[in-house]
């Protein structure tokens, strides 16, 4: 997941290859209840992994399941009905799905056998209803205290004397979580009677009381249903594990890449694994939705395939009440469309994690689009000039991912207008619109409620021109701090990293270790050209064997410098330091990445320090992992490298004639990064908040 303060996308071009979907929120947690309240074990499989499912998995835990992972799937142990722990205390975070289901079983079962739980959850979950369900269960029987603010969590769940006679009445109309809950629990009591749920007031988001429904039958339960008013749960009704149960990925996760490959997948199509159009989760009508608007779609079992198919899309006008969450993203392929795009009845986006419309319409206009919006509906034409924007993401996951659909900006059709402007300004190319924009997401680690790892994922699927794709180079002398800046600014730009000298340096190693003489051009170089080697963050292996540490060793670093004199190795490993350069980013560090691999890169920095310093450095550092050391040698040594580097005739280390000097002796790290920061927001298009953005051009 990407923790940074934004991302930069840089314009995309293309998607293809497959993508895997992060398991259903919305079934994961229904799955981890009922297997919880089963008999038996239960083997879940692609289970989402996000702060809801953590939250629901601790409960389970602490109410006495035992949960155990077996390979990539967990093994759920249920309770089987019966209370094995008869008092906790249960912390679920802000997650509805954990709330309020486990509020209705606990209730029920405290009432029937005893037990005192406590069930809370962060501020936010504080201020979220759950008074329709308490009302509910009360003229059961079930003695539930709120211990905050009536009608809202926390509450206590004491001892009751069940009373099932009565109708059990929910409202529909606030939270269809509510019946989903009753429904998930009522078959703890069932054994001697059928129970009927009756719905006040018009269900809302039916399709996820659907999955309940769905979910529960898996499970040994089928309740029968009049319409959407009453629910019957028949007598002797008892949870049975299937054994086994996959989760569905997620729909409304799929829809950006749908999207993505309705715009960018242009030979082969892309495959989104995890769910197919049998789908029980009712975003995955969204499948249709992009079908009219041109997306080539086919599905499998547990697949979809998608590739562009009219272009540009069609603009659509469609009701949209049906898939609220995925039709932000319909919004987003308008920006694609030939006309105006109408997406109406969606009032619930003004009441969701954020006022979505007036979200979505501030956020589109910021990339240069007609947007006209009202109480239910947002109507969509696409700029005439796109524009650099940065995403405000409002701390709601949907609206970071899709945006992220506005990098294909390259593949934008041209629409008239622009042709037009753009055959004299922007040397047009066939089939190519006159942009190439970056995109800017700023906050990118909200998409951590449902997708973690969306951005990661969206970054092995899409592809950009190798010219688009930044790239910060710092090189400097020896011992100048130049890998702990650079490291610093890869893991603050979100970037890769690529440490050049530990090519080198692993080439030495190896050279050494196989017996390999170090004068010896050719032999070295195959060497190079050869190299196993693998990184991991701040690790590197090389031929399989983890060798981190001796890469540090002061006779491979001078090992190292000698054989860097080499053209023959310099070459070898020229293509290895380019293929570092990929998305989102790259920082890469050495000698000669802002002169010979990366002479286009947006920013060059040369970085220098005193001889003396730069001892002092590198003294303390190898003092510190244990490595013997002596500072005249050391300055002795960094000298005679030093002229080494500059003397050889291949690469000799010296500043690009574009690259920024920053001599570090007195500054502190924070201080050297903050001014290279600076330097390379200067060099973004991204207008400062409030102010328009530049236009392309
Ligand atoms: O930076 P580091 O000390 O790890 O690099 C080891 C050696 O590799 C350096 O002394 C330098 O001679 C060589 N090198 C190079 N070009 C690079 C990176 C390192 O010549 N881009």
């Amino acid at each position: 997941m990407y923790t940074t303060a934004h991302l930069d996308l840089p314009p995309l071009v293309g998607v293809s290859g497959s993508v895997r979907l992060p398991g259903s929120k919305s079934i994961s947690n229904r799955v981890l209840l009922l297997a919880g309240l089963s008999e038996g074990t239960t083997r879940v499989v692609d289970l989402l992994a996000s702060d809801d499912t953590r939250v629901m998995l601790d409960a389970l835990r602490a109410l006495g399941c035992a949960i155990v992972p077996d390979g990539d799937a967990l093994l759920i142990t249920g309770l089987g009905g019966r209370l094995h722990a008869r008092e906790a205390r249960l912390f679920l975070g802000n997650a509805g799905t954990a709330m309020r289901p486990l509020t209705a079983a606990l209730a029920l079962l405290a009432a029937d056998q005893g037990g005192v739980f406590e069930l809370s959850g962060i501020a936010r979950m504080h201020e979220r209803p759950i008074g329709d369900l308490v009302e509910a269960l009360r003229p059961l029987g079930c003695r539930i205290d709120y211990l905050g603010n009536p009608g809202y969590p926390p509450l206590r769940l004491a001892p009751g004397t069940l009373q099932l006679g009565a109708p059990i009445r929910v409202r529909g109309d606030v939270s269809s979580q509510f019946l989903t809950a009753l429904l998930l629990a009522l078959p703890l009591v069932a054994r001697e009677r059928d129970l009927v749920v009756e719905v006040i007031g018009e269900l809302i988001s039916k399709p996820y009381i659907e999955i309940t429904l769905n979910l529960l039958r898996r499970f040994g339960i089928a309740v029968q249903r009049e319409g959407w008013q009453r629910f019957t749960i028949p007598r002797g009704s008892a949870y049975r594990s299937p054994g086994e149960i996959p989760v569905e990925g997620d729909a409304s996760s799929a829809s950006y890449f749908i999207a993505a490959g309705a715009i960018a997948a242009i030979g082969a199509p892309l495959r989104i694994e995890g769910v197919g159009e049998s789908s029980i989760q009712g975003d995955i009508r969204f499948v249709e939705a992009a079908r009219a608007m041109g997306a080539d779609i086919t599905s499998e079992a547990n697949a979809l395939n998608v590739k562009r198919g009219a272009w540009p899309l069609k603009a659509i006008e469609l009701d949209c009440n049906a898939i609220p969450d995925a039709a932000m993203t319909l919004a987003v392929m308008a920006l694609y469309a030939q006309g105006t795009t109408r997406l109406t009845n969606i009032a619930s986006w003004r009441v969701k994690e954020t006022d979505r419309i007036a979200a979505m319409a501030t956020e589109l206009r910021k990339l240069g689009a007609t947007v006209q919006a009202g109480d239910d509906f947002i109507a969509v034409t696409p700029p005439e000039r796109w524009r650099a924007a940065s995403i405000h993401t409002y701390d709601d996951h949907r609206i970071a991912m899709c945006f992220s659909l506005a990098a294909f900006n390259p593949l934008a059709p041209v629409t008239h207008a622009m042709a037009v402007r753009g055959a004299e300004v922007y040397q047009l190319s066939p089939g190519q619109g006159p942009q190439a924009l970056p995109v800017r997401i700023e906050d990118p680690k909200c998409v951590g409620k449902t997708y973690p790892d969306y951005f990661e994922h969206l970054f092995q699927v899409a592809q950009a021109r190798a010219e688009d794709i930044p790239v910060l180079t710092v090189d400097g002398p020896t011992a100048s701090g130049k890998g702990t800046l650079a490291g610093e600014l890869a893991d603050r730009l979100g970037f890769h990293l690529l440490d050049s000298g530990s090519l080198y340096r692993a080439t030495a190693l190896a050279a050494l270790r196989r017996g390999v003489p170090i004068d010896d051009e050719a032999a070295v170089a195959r060497l190079a050209g050869a190299l196993k080697l693998r990184f991991d963050g701040p690790h590197a292996w090389l031929d399989g064997e983890e060798v981190t540490h001796a890469l540090r060793d002061e006779l491979v670093g001078q090992s190292a410098s000698r054989i860097a004199a080499f053209p023959l190795v310099r070459q070898a490993l020229h293509q290895l330091q380019l293929s570092f350069r990929r998305l989102p980013g790259l920082v890469a560090d050495g000698r000669d990445m802002g002169t010979v691999l990366f002479p286009g890169a947006q920013l060059k920095v040369f970085l220098t320090a005193s001889t003396a310093r730069r001892a002092e450095r590198r003294y303390n550092q190898l003092i510190s992992k244990g490595f013997p050391a002596n500072l005249d040698t050391l300055l002795a040594d960094l000298e005679a490298r030093d002229a080494r580097d500059k003397s050889r005739s291949v690469a000799p280390l010296r500043p690009a004639e574009d690259a920024r000097l920053l001599d570090n002796s007195e500054m502190s790290i924070d201080q050297s990064v903050e001014a290279v920061l600076a330097w390379w927001e200067a060099g973004k298009p991204f207008a400062a908040s409030g102010a328009a953005a530049p236009e392309a051009g």
